[in-house]
């Protein structure tokens, strides 16, 4: 006989506890249990269930087999490369994302290039009503028959509607609106999105379907996060980026089948989501030339060097204390810049209030960016320009040293396609570089050597 009891679950991070607390002892966040039941199997319930291992039978991996070009196309070349060369069929990928940054969109659109080459494809939402998902569809393009739409939010209905039509691919839109009926507590509680989702695996699993699964994210801990099924999922991606502006970043978080520094950049238009394949000239589109604090860097994501604007404005401040403000940057490494900055080179900012901006929405935080970074604080203190053809990398030490950092031929090579006639990086990295014509490298090993050209 199964009994009720119930437990408390943490909202943000699903840590159980058997009472309430005010904070959690796993992710430091106050205020987040809530009282969830769960229903408890009895000790016969479990015995009838387990079987005894005799019959299990282990394999040697040269046993298994496998093969490379299994992987599926989604058809969308940016997100090909954050899945790392395409689905890998039966794998569970999770979408996070804020609202209305185009999650649906975007699956939406990897559900017609699949339907249009001839892949069974069930997309369920349980947000949307079967209108709502055609004018958007429409927007997209022609979708092939092979697409299935379904709205429902009963997980029982769900998992026996996907072994009737046995699709390659399923789409749930969202996790947060799935409710298994055997749990009494609210959709988008932390022990429904769990059941959901382990109720997806094992269909992922055992019918070899591929399995897309959209997650909100939401700061407040009433809708439980996607941090819960971080861990149960093969893939976790994330859309990041500006709702209002029009560019999207798709980030690898967690990749079973592949690398997770990969970004995707996407352009969201009129028809739905296009790829940006030149993401360099796509981040520094309405660059201001002549401006001072305004400095160019290159940063490598992945495999892929992106060139990006970090602007600084540096102000005299009006209040006893200054205000610093990074967005896109770290904001502990622009204090610490501007801390050595002031003891190394010798310019006072401890009374200027400072704004540093990454323009694109972009979020990075390789230390190559710190000497770009310091620069553009120096050159807007000086309210002196840095020459706009000049791209600079390198990681800042505590002392002003210039330290080397990875990939500088691509980052060189980056700069010099995209018609920049200077590169400023660090000294050790310099030396080892050969053959790179077309533009002018200037090797710093301080910080005062670089200022001193501002
Ligand atoms: P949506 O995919 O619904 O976001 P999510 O599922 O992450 O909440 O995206 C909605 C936004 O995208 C909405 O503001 C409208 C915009 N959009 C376009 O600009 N062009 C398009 O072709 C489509 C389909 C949506
Ligand atoms: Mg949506």
């Amino acid at each position: 006989m199964a009994k009720s009891r119930s437990v408390f679950f943490c909202q943000q991070c699903g840590y159980e506890s058997a009472k309430w607390m005010g904070q959690c002892p796993a992710c430091r966040e106050w205020n987040t249990f809530t009282e969830e039941p769960v229903l408890v199997k009895s000790g016969a319930d479990n015995k009838a269930r387990s079987h005894s291992g005799a019959g299990l039978q282990p394999k040697s991996i040269s046993e298994i087999s496998h093969d490379e070009s299994e992987r599926i196309s989604t058809g969308i070349g940016e997100l090909d490369r954050v899945l790392g060369g395409g689905i890998v069929s039966g794998s569970l990928i999770l979408v996070g994302g804020d609202p209305g940054i185009g999650k649906s969109t975007l699956l939406l659109q990897v559900c017609k290039n699949l339907a249009d080459k001839e892949q069974d494809v069930l997309y369920i939402s349980g947000e949307e009503s079967l209108t709502q998902i055609k004018l958007r569809a429409e927007r997209i393009g022609e979708f092939d028959d092979r697409l299935k739409l379904l709205c429902e939010t009963d997980l029982e209905a769900v998992s026996d509607c996907i072994s009737k039509i046995k699709p390659s691919c399923v789409v749930i839109d969202s996790i947060q609106t799935m409710s298994s009926p055997d749990i009494s507590s609210s959709p988008g509680s932390v022990s429904q999105v769990r059941e959901s989702t382990n109720v997806l695996l094992k269909i992922a699993k055992s019918m070899d379907v591929t399995v897309f699964i959209v997650g909100h994210v939401t700061k407040e801990g009433t809708v439980a996060g996607p941090r819960v099924l971080e861990h149960m999922v093969d893939t976790v991606l994330y859309f990041e980026g500006d709702r209002h502006a029009s560019y999207r970043i798709l980030r690898g978080v967690k990749n079973r089948f592949g690398s997770t520094d990969e970004i995707g950049v996407f352009e969201m238009s009129e028809h739905g989501l296009t790829e940006v394949g030149n993401a360099s000239a796509f981040m520094l589109e309405g660059r201001p030339e002549g401006a001072s604090g305004s400095v160019v860097v290159c940063s490598v994501e992945g495999t892929r060097p992106i060139l990006l604007e970090i602007q600084a404005l540096i102000t005299r401040t009006s209040f006893g204390m200054p205000r610093r403000q990074a967005a896109g940057a770290d904001y502990n490494r622009v204090n610490l810049l501007m801390a050595v900055l002031e003891r190394r080179t010798g310019l006072k900012m401890s009374d200027c209030d400072a704004y540093v901006n990454l323009t694109g929405g972009i979020k990075i935080n390789e230390p190559a960016i710190d000497l770009g970074m310091a620069m553009a604080i120096a050159s807007g203190y000086k309210n002196r320009p840095v020459d706009p053809g000049t791209v600079a990398f390198g990681e800042v030490g505590l002392s002003g040293e210039i330290r080397s950092v990875s990939q500088a031929e691509l980052r060189v090579k980056e700069a010099a396609r995209l018609g920049f006639t200077t590169c400023i990086m660090p000294k050790s990295n310099a030396d080892k570089l050969k053959g790179i014509k077309d533009i002018k490298i200037m090797g710093v090993s301080s910080l005062d050597e670089v200022i001193a050209l501002i």
